[in-house]
């Protein structure tokens, strides 16, 4: 194994030996150099570390400094200075050196220092990998939209993401606002701090402002131990408040108080603190109407949507379904074997078709749901029978379901849509299916669901009328 390479830069020849011999015994292998040109000139020879003297001929010791973070700003540079050189020693670190020692070391603390130095570095290589990694998965690859409309968004995103303005998302439910939070955070400078995320809407609403700004032991009952707050976590991130329309009105005055003023006070304290974190809300509220109710504070609506997202619903941009289904198809492919790799062009006209009430959140898993229900590797319209049909779970689908329903009902059955004349059932019965197929826009199994009869009836029937 290659042995790990130190610089030891001094102009004393004593020192240097002392360094090399007392780190080559710990299996280090150590480079000397009477001054810091020669040092510079080598860096590409990748040490891990320098041990730089304070004080040489020639460019001194903090210029050699100056010099090396500016092309290697991870390496590790200790400062070896001698007991007068203290304040020096402290300008040192200002510039970037991770510590120093007071000659004659001690040989302890020469190895503890060297030790911490590689420590920190470490961390920091790792730190930044991850970094890296969070945005490669949080980043704008894996965000789908070939529409004109979500173009839009991604320039927008691409526009605020290093500007510390205010961004408030707007949207249906599952139409993506977190996803372009966590875009926005990950792109841009702010990456360098947390993202912390607080869920306005799951809070209870005592506890939102102890979660929010943290509290101090015993401050009320229950809290057992002091708390740090999210917005504290933020410091030099972003505060992401999602469903920023169910925080309540007390709350809302609190948190405009730290948006004008970038303070606030821990629950049961006094003092202030002080965060600077770049804000993001999302909401699938229509705000504004809120503020007309009065049930949200004008002046915060003002401070939060200083650059406002609108995210548009997925039935608005249709022509982001093949794109999206691809992506899920292989987010979730390495699920099944056979692998579900394709959409029969029918199934897709189902899709196509579908309001989608859910957005990208119904799509998605009606996907998955098709892809565990397909026995080959191509979804085709059967797979889809059981899902498409069955709008999801999301409220706005749930009314729409009703409605649906209400209307299949009332054509076949409502004496106001009969007159007088007596009307063969045959007829009743050919409207009735007519009206489920129109009011479905063709969608087959939803039809044969509301109707209350088989999908094969229904398709025997549709034959029999030449209703298609
Ligand atoms: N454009 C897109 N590309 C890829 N995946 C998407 C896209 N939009 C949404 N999704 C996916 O859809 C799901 C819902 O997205 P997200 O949670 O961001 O929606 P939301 O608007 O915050 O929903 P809610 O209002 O219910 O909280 C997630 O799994 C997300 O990854
Ligand atoms: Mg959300």
């Amino acid at each position: 194994m290659e042995k790990k390479l130190l610089f030891a830069v001094d102009d004393d020849p004593n020192q240097r030996r002392i360094l090399s011999v007392l780190l080559e015994s710990r299996g280090y292998e150590v480079i000397g150099f009477e001054g810091g040109e020669k040092c510079l000139e080598r860096l590409g020879e990748n040490p891990i570390a320098v041990f730089l003297d304070l004080r040489m001929p020639g460019i001194g010791g903090m210029e050699t400094l100056r010099a090396i973070k500016k092309s290697r700003d991870d390496l590790p540079v200790i400062m070896v200075t001698s007991v007068n050189e203290a304040e020096t020693a402290v300008q040192a670190l200002k510039l970037g050196a991770f510590d120093y020692i007071v000659k004659p070391y001690d040989e302890a603390r020469l190895v503890t220092t060297l030790d911490n130095a590689l420590h920190q570095n470490a961390l920091e290589h790792r730190v930044r990998h991850l970094q890296g990694e969070l945005q490669e998965l949080h980043g704008l690859k894996g965000f789908i939209g070939r529409s004109l409309c979500m173009q839009r968004v991604f320039e927008k995103i691409n526009k605020v993401k290093d500007i510390k303005a205010s961004v408030l998302i707007q949207g249906e439910s599952g139409t993506g606002k977190e996803l372009v939070a966590r875009a926005v955070h990950y792109n841009g400078r702010f990456a360098e701090g947390c993202f912390v995320d607080i869920n306005c809407g799951a809070i209870p609403e005592n506890l939102q402002e102890s979660e929010l700004f943290g509290h101090k032991k015993g401050a009320f009952t229950g809290a057992e131990e002091s708390r740090t707050g999210k917005v504290e976590l933020a410091d030099g991130g972003t505060l992401f408040l999602d469903e920023v329309g169910e925080m309540s009105l007390r709350l809302q005055t609190k948190l405009l108080r730290f948006l004008q003023e970038k303070t606030f006070q821990r629950v049961g304290e006094n003092n202030n603190i002080t965060v600077n974190a770049r804000v993001i809300a999302a909401t699938n509220k229509d705000l504004k109407s809120a503020v007309a109710k009065g049930t949200f504070r004008e002046d915060l609506y003002y401070r939060l949507a200083v650059y406002p997202i609108e995210i548009p619903p997925l039935r608005e941009r249709k022509e982001d379904i093949p794109f999206l289904c691809a992506h899920f198809l292989k987010k979730y492919e390495g699920e099944f074997d056979p692998k579900v790799k394709t959409i029969h062009p029918q199934a897709m006209e189902l899709l196509f078709g579908y309001p989608w009430p859910g957005n990208v959140r119904q799509l998605e898993n009606t996907l998955y749901r098709a892809m565990i229900n397909s026995e080959t590797d191509c979804i085709d319209k059967d797979a889809l029978f059981d899902v498409g049909g069955n709008p999801e779970d999301a409220s706005g689908a749930n009314e729409k379901k009703a409605d649906d329903e209400h209307k299949i009902e009332r054509i076949g059955f409502d004496p106001e849509s009969v007159p007088e004349k007596i009307i063969p059932f045959d007829e009743i019965e050919k409207r009735t299916l007519a009206n489920a197929i129109k009011v479905t826009k063709g969608n087959i199994p939803q039809a044969a669901e509301q109707l209350g009869i088989s999908r094969s009836t229904l398709y025997r029937l549709v034959k029999k009328y030449g209703l298609r």
